[in-house]
């Protein structure tokens, strides 16, 4: 069976699905949750509140065998060009793989390279956390991290993330925007002689950071002068000629390496300004939880694997049922940059129209993903989530535990959780809502009239992810679960989840148009929009 009949057969299996509820389902089958619900050492998937049943489940996994999910997942790990138009290994899962063993890429073990690297970073990070390393004014107290995309967006959720594990006396700021507003505003108050730049980028030639880093020395130097930009500046990068072009001396530039995807990279040295936050055995720890989950879901028989199980039911959703968007709403304040950091991760890796051989898909390929920490969004959007005529999954995500002892914080951030998806499943009813409404008083031509507006229509889909702790493990082991995912995806998709080639037209169209920006050119060979754009912006420059 092809791709496409295998689609058409989920549709078939939405069709019996969508003739009953989740309310229904909960019902009949005091196992549910049992039976729908997998773990990962303490970290628990329930998936019970889904509109799904053994049968559609039960193709859903037929379907990763029929694409081959397993050996192509064997493949990755074993350095195969998976990343096939860039014509690459895809082996981030090598940046925290544990122990004395070899992992190969093109006919030779890539772990000597990685182990050095991450030898390197442990010494930096011990000299600059004990203040051996320092600035020209004393130990360093704040650490500005220049990158964008992949280079910024996993350290800055990483280091929110872990921020218990962080010293009040080293501060890690980010700045990733052109926009001189990101720059100005984070280096407003700090004090040059002591802070440490790290300019991260796997190119070297992104024109955001390039920019940022040049205005950054220029800041620097402007303070300090041209001879102690050396003692401020680290860079991470696999373009080494770059960095040292840029003037960063040799023993502060950390490498890594093609078979990195930069929304792959937090493992790598990307990850630097983390360990820098957290300490270097913290940052072993996140590689060691991300390990754990490559081990999950190397070994684990596809039905109990939670990467797996994740996937297919995103690709029930997107196709089967076509719903556009995931939202991904964690109840960890410290998780509140999770779901940007799976923006680049997911749309960019699944984001894609044409198949592994270049033909357009025939199906929906990547979903919008987009969220925010509850309790936030209860207050904000969660209306449209449930009453709205869109139909969102969400992935809840909680600790059984705080890190905090502020009694009944966490409680309460539980019991809201739990709420959340139990209201979604289960709805209101129109009799439910008229029974409520008879409880207050209000004469019967208003309870008519308000019933429709307090009817919730419930079967509204949901993951709970549970963890014990928001510890360095378990960030880990959250962050891997979702790669893998989208290699899930990816795969039944049929896309390359490794490449991104969507963002360099907007990055031509740029350059071409600074000169035009700047008044040096004319813009008679663009649309009249963008003539128009233009002229209304010289305009206003000119008042
Ligand atoms: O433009 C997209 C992108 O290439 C991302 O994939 C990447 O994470 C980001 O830009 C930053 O790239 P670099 O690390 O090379 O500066």
């Amino acid at each position: 069976m092809g791709r496409k009949a295998a689609f058409a057969q989920l549709e078939s299996h939405k069709d019996r699905v969508a003739k009953t509820t989740m309310r229904a389902m909960f019902a009949s089958d005091p196992q549910r949750f049992s039976r729908f619900s997998a773990a990962h050492g303490d970290m628990l998937l329930d998936y019970s509140k889904n509109r799904i049943d053994a049968e559609a489940l039960a193709a859903l996994f037929a379907f990763a065998r029929q694409v081959e999910l397993e050996p192509r997942r064997d493949a990755m790990f074993r350095g195969e060009h998976l990343n096939e138009t860039e014509d690459r290994a895809v082996l981030h899962t090598a940046l925290r793989h544990q122990g004395d063993g070899a992992v190969m890429a093109d006919g030779a073990d890539v772990m000597p390279g990685v182990r050095e690297v991450l030898g390197r970073m442990r010494s930096f990070v011990t000299a600059v956390r004990d203040g051996t390393i320092a600035g020209t004014g004393g130990a360093f107290a704040d650490i500005v991290n220049i990158g964008i995309g992949g280079s910024d967006l996993g350290p800055v959720m990483a280091t929110l993330a872990l921020a218990p594990y962080t010293r009040p006396d080293l501060r890690c700021h980010y700045v990733s925007n052109v926009d001189g507003a990101h720059l100005a505003d984070t280096l407003k108050g700090l004090d040059p002689a002591r802070t440490l730049f790290i300019v991260a980028s796997k190119t070297f030639t992104t024109d955001e950071t390039m920019t940022n880093a040049n205005s950054a020395r220029a800041w620097l130097a402007g303070a300090l002068g041209d001879a102690a930009v050396g003692d401020h500046f680290a860079a991470v990068s696999t373009n080494l000629a770059a960095c040292d072009a840029f003037g960063i001396k040799a023993d502060r530039i950390f490498g890594f390496w093609d078979w990195v995807g930069g929304r792959y990279s937090v493992w790598s040295a990307i990850g630097l300004p983390v360990a820098l936050a957290v300490g270097f055995d913290v940052f072993e720890a996140f590689l060691r939880g991300a390990a754990g989950m490559d081990r999950h879901f190397r070994e684990t028989p596809l039905e109990q694997n939670l990467p797996v199980i994740l996937g297919l039911l995103g690709v029930w959703y997107r196709n089967a049922w076509g719903f556009a968007t995931h939202a991904v709403l964690p109840y960890d304040q410290r998780l509140s940059r999770l779901p940007a950091y799976l923006q680049q991760l997911d749309m960019e890796s699944n984001g894609k129209g044409v198949t592994l051989a270049g033909k357009p898909v025939g199906w929906a390929t990547g979903p919008v993903i987009w969220g925010e920490p509850g309790t936030n969004g209860q207050h904000a959007f969660y209306q449209l989530i449930h009453q709205g005529t869109e139909v969102i999954p969400c992935d809840f995500l909680v600790a059984a535990i705080p890190h905090e002892s502020l009694p009944p914080h966490h409680d309460k951030l539980l019991a809201n959780v739990l709420a959340q998806s139990e209201a979604l499943m289960l709805g209101k009813t129109e009799d439910e809502a008229i029974a409520e409404l008879k409880g207050t008083g209000l004469d019967k031509g208003r309870i008519k009239a308000l019933a429709p507006h307090k009817v919730f229509p419930g079967n509204r889909p949901s993951n709970t992810l549970m963890y014990r702790q928001l510890d360095p493990e378990t960030l880990g082991a959250l962050v891997a679960l979702y790669e893998h995912k989208v290699f899930v995806q990816g795969t039944i998709w049929n896309v390359n989840s490794y490449d991104q080639w969507g963002v360099e037209l907007g990055k031509q169209l740029a350059k071409a148009l600074l000169p035009k920006v700047m008044g040096e050119a004319s813009a008679g060979d663009h649309d009249s929009s963008t003539q128009g754009l233009l002229r209304h912006l010289h305009g206003l420059r000119a008042r």
